[in-house]
C-alpha cells in the first residue's frame, strides 16, 4: 500500500509535519515493533559485560538511536546485523560518564547509572531536566543505589554514584517507579549478596529486563511480581535476546480501530499485556478477539463513555491515556479521564479542543462529553503519547488535521504514516 500522494492544503509543505485526511475506516494488519521502553534498559544491560550481547526486534524510532549514541560515546561497538537486529560489545568501554548533550534528549539515559557504578565502581551521569509531562525526579533512583552502599554526589548538574563494590540491600520503593525499579536491576545483579526490592515495578518491560538478565548469567527471581529478589554474581556473560512487541504501540492502534469503525489486527501484540485496555474497549461497544500472537479490534458504531484512571502495570497504562481520550472525544456520553501517574498530562486537552472536542479538565481529571464528529485542524505535538493521540482525533475527524512537532511521535513510533498508509489511512509527512 502506497503512502497517500498528498493534496493538503497549502501551507502543509511550510515544515515538517504529519497530514491526515480524516474519515477513512482502519482496517487490516499491521505488524507491531519491539518495545521501545524494554528496549531501551536492555541495551543500557550491555554496559554490564564485556562480552558481545546480540538484541533482536529493536524498533527503529529515535530514542533508540540516541541510546546507541549514549553507548557508542561511552566506547561501545554497534553492528547492525540485520533488520532490526544489533550486536552490541561493551568491552572497550572506559568512559563512565554520560554527558548532558545526550542525557537531555531523553530522560531514559539515566538508567546509564546503575550499571556503569555496578562494573566500574563509577558512574556520572548529567541529572536528566524537567520534561513536558511533569518535574519526574530520580529520587528514588538514588535511593535505590544508596541502598546497595553507593555514594553519591551531585554537582555541577551531574550525579555521581561511586562504590567499591555495591553491596546487597532491602529497598522499598515509596511508588512503584518503572525505571528506579529497572536501574536498581540493573545495579544490584553485580552487587555482593542479595538485593529484595518491594514494591516494585510489574511492567511486562520489567519482566523483559530481567530475561535478558538471566541470560547473561544474573540471578533474579520475582519480576512481574511486586517483589524482586537478585542474588548478585561476580560477572555477567552477553545475551542474545528478542525484545517483547510494542503493548503501547499496538494498543494505539486498537484504539485507531475503535475510533475509525474499522478493524485492525495487531500481529504480534499480546493480549495479557494489554488486558486493561482490552477489557475498556469492550466495555466501549468495541469487539476484541485475541489470538496466541495477535489481537483484533473491531467497531461499527460510536464508542459507549468509559472511564478510567491510569494507574501502575497491570492498570491502564498512562502511556495509553492520551490516545484513549482522543476516542473518548467522539464517544456516546460522559467519560472521566484520571491521570494519577504523571501531574501535567494532559497537553493533548487543549489541542483535541482545537479540533472541537468538549474536555474540561482541573487537576489530574479530565470530563469529557463526547460529540457526533471532530473537525480537522492544525494541532501541536507536546509529547510523545499526546502526538499520537492527535493523529487518532486526525484520522477520526472531517477534513485535514496537521500534526506540527512530528519529532516527539519519531521518539516512539516506527514509520506510523506507512503503517497507518498500509491500514488504508489518508496520511503523509511532509518533509521541511
Ligand atoms: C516509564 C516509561 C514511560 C511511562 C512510565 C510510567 C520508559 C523509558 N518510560 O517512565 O513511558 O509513562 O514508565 O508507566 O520506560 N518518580 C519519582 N521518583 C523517581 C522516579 C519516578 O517520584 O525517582 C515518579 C514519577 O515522577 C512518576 C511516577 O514516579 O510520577 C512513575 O514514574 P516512572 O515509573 O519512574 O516512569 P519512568 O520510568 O520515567
Amino acid at each position: 500500500m502506497t503512502v497517500w500522494s498528498l493534496h493538503a492544503p497549502r501551507s502543509a509543505r511550510l515544515v515538517d509535519k504529519i497530514v491526515i485526511q480524516g474519515g477513512v475506516a482502519l482496517e487490516g494488519t499491521v505488524v507491531a515493533s519491539g518495545a521501545k521502553n524494554a528496549a531501551l534498559p536492555l541495551l543500557f544491560a550491555c554496559l554490564l559485560t564485556d562480552k558481545p550481547c546480540r538484541l533482536r526486534r529493536v524498533p527503529d524510532v529515535a530514542d533508540i538511536r540516541t541510546t546507541r549514541n549514549l553507548l557508542q560515546t561511552l566506547g561501545a561497538t554497534i553492528e547492525e546485523v540485520g533488520p532490526h537486529e544489533l550486536i552490541i560489545d561493551c568491552s572497550q568501554v572506559v568512559e563512565a560518564e554520560a554527558p548532558y548533550e545526550l542525557v537531555r534528549k531523553m530522560r531514559a539515559s539515566f538508567l546509564a547509572l546503575g550499571p556503569l557504578v555496578a562494573r566500574f565502581g563509577r558512574g556520572r551521569v548529567s541529572k536528566p531536566g524537567g520534561c513536558a509531562i511533569g518535574t519526574r525526579p530520580i529520587d528514588m533512583h538514588l535511593a535505590g543505589f544508596e541502598r546497595l552502599g553507593a555514594k553519591i554526589n551531585e554537582t555541577h548538574g551531574y550525579i555521581e554514584a561511586v562504590s567499591k563494590r555495591l553491596q546487597g540491600g532491602h529497598f522499598i520503593m515509596e511508588m512503584p517507579s518503572v525505571g528506579a525499579t529497572e536501574n536498581v536491576m540493573l545495579a544490584a545483579v553485580l552487587a555482593e549478596g542479595r538485593t529484595r526490592i518491594e514494591n516494585a515495578a510489574r511492567e511486562p518491560e520489567v519482566v523483559d529486563l530481567a530475561a535478558a538478565l538471566s541470560k547473561m548469567g544474573a540471578n533474579i527471581q520475582g519480576a512481574g511480581s511486586s517483589i524482586i529478589e537478585i542474588e548478585g554474581v561476580d560477572s555477567l556473560g552477553g545475551y542474545d535476546h528478542e525484545v517483547i512487541p510494542d503493548r503501547i504501540e499496538a494498543g494505539t492502534y486498537l484504539i485507531g480501530a475503535a475510533i475509525t469503525r474499522g478493524q485492525v489486527r495487531v500481529e504480534g501484540a499480546r493480549a495479557h499485556d494489554l488486558s486493561m485496555l482490552l477489557e475498556c474497549l469492550e466495555a466501549a461497544g468495541a469487539t476484541v478477539e485475541t489470538q496466541a500472537d495477535s489481537v483484533t479490534v473491531g467497531s461499527t458504531a460510536r464508542a459507549r463513555a468509559v472511564d478510567i484512571v491510569t494507574a501502575p502495570h497491570p492498570g491502564f497504562p498512562t502511556d495509553l491515556q492520551a490516545q484513549w481520550m482522543a476516542l473518548m472525544t467522539l464517544a456516546d456520553g460522559r467519560a472521566r479521564v484520571a491521570e494519577r501517574i504523571f501531574e501535567n498530562r494532559f497537553m493533548h486537552v487543549p489541542e483535541l479542543a482545537r479540533m472541537g472536542a468538549h474536555i474540561v479538565s482541573s487537576g489530574g481529571e479530565a470530563v469529557i462529553t463526547g460529540c457526533e464528529q471532530l473537525s480537522g485542524a492544525p494541532v501541536m505535538a507536546t509529547d510523545l503519547r499526546a502526538s499520537v493521540s492527535l493523529v487518532l482525533a486526525g484520522l477520526a475527524a472531517s477534513g485535514y488535521t496537521e500534526v506540527l512537532r512530528v519529532y516527539h511521535l519519531d521518539r516512539g513510533y516506527e514509520r506510523i504514516e506507512e503503517k497507518l498508509g498500509a491500514l488504508g489511512a489518508r496520511v503523509a509527512r511532509v518533509p521541511v
